[in-house]
């Protein structure tokens, strides 16, 4: 094809201001390349999504800009997700090219579309997790009533023998000791079926620093002997919540076992309780520790059933919390650094969503 002297100049023009604030408005990233790929247009969208204002992104080459650590992007173009370090976040993006054409067929740039695919990845993985979490419930329980029923036979059995055997017969002590030991672990798998199977919520109104007062008195002992000082800063008026008292007290039980077992050389456990009210009323409560802290690589994994850095531990306690605590309709999370405590944050909404309120 012959080249017009005039056809170096026919690129792509910077939108009027009326195109420029329909792509203003949309949600997808819109970059405009002229035909050296340098960028003449960034909209609204994918100046967030690449964290730069537009005179910063104006006269760069978007695939330089996007390529590093996308080795794949190469020279010519790109489609499909690649991954652009955003900050510390490495930040999943939907990336397609398609160049522009005029009305005469040639091409004139390039238009790049970029969508940010955090959430989907987010979700991904929570769904993977789910089914994790499906397939662990269902393979404890089968598991846990297996094993129970053997047990009972042998615990008959034992108790039989320990009847037939005379008070003053030394004998009686093993016996003694195979029933305990046949109770330890049905103790176990009581646990283990408590995890797996959906628990009915018994709901009354309930204000939850009776609650918490009710556990501190369960491990106020507990706390004195290993040199913790249990403070409570709570709000005013906050109002009774829709609370299953049984579970929400495990709830709490397990947080404050866990914040004592970090703090074996002492320290501050302190719960905090606020009111919310955004987007509707909530009730945030904090449970913070000044314990060992969690390991950043630990982290995603401490709700996880059997997750456990304990050489006692069940690995369950944290996986029920959140459990019962997303049966109430909250959500739980958690911030902590190494050798900085920890903090575990609840909100639990002040109504209990049946769908019937507002
Ligand atoms: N407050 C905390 N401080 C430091 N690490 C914590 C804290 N809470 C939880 N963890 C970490 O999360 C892991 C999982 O906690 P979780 O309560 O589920 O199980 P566990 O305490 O190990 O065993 P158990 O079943 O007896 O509760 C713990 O082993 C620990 O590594
Ligand atoms: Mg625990």
């Amino acid at each position: 094809m012959v080249v017009k002297s005039n056809e170096k100049s026919r690129s792509v023009e910077r939108p009027g201001p009326f195109v420029k604030g329909i792509l203003d408005g949309i949600e997808t990233g819109v970059i405009l390349l002229d035909r050296g790929e340098k960028i003449i247009f960034a909209n609204k969208a994918s100046e967030e999504i690449l964290g730069k204002k537009g005179d910063l992104l104006l006269g760069k080459r978007l695939l330089s800009l996007l390529s590093q650590g996308n080795e794949s992007l190469g020279g010519k173009g790109g489609d499909g997700t690649i991954f652009f370090q955003k900050g510390k976040e490495n930040t999943p993006l939907k990336l397609s090219i398609f160049p522009y054409h005029d009305y005469l067929g040639r091409e004139r740039g390039k238009v790049a579309s970029l969508q940010d695919m955090t959430h989907v990845y987010k979700m991904h993985g929570e769904i993977v997790k789910m089914d994790r979490l499906a397939y662990l419930g269902e393979f404890s329980s089968t598991l846990a009533h297996e094993i129970r029923n053997p047990l009972a036979g042998i615990k008959t059995t034992a108790q039989a023998l320990n009847e037939e055997l005379g008070n003053d017969d030394p004998r009686k002590e093993y016996l003694d000791r195979i029933i305990k030991e046949i109770d330890r672990l049905n103790d176990l798998l009581r646990t283990f079926f408590s995890f797996a199977k959906p628990k009915h919520l018994n709901l009354a109104p309930c204000q939850i620093q009776d609650l918490i007062k009710e556990v501190k008195g369960l491990l106020a002992k507990e706390a004195e002997n290993r040199g913790i000082k249990i403070k409570e800063i709570y709000g005013n008026g906050l109002p009774p919540i829709p609370l299953d008292f049984n579970q929400m007290q495990q709830v709490f039980m397990n947080l404050f076992l866990n914040a004592l077992q970090s703090m074996s050389a002492g320290g501050k456990l302190t719960v905090e309780i606020k009111r919310r009210n955004l987007p509707r009323g909530w009730i945030q409560v904090k449970v913070k520790d000044t314990g060992v802290g969690i390991k950043p690589e630990h982290l995603p994994k401490i709700f996880d059933p059997f997750f456990t850095t304990k050489s006692k531990g069940l690995g369950l306690g944290l996986s029920i919390t959140h459990k019962i605590v997303e049966g109430h309709g909250g959500k739980i999370e958690v911030e902590s650094s190494q050798g900085n405590g920890s903090t575990f944050i609840l909100d639990l909404p002040v109504k209990i969503d049946d769908g019937s309120q507002a």
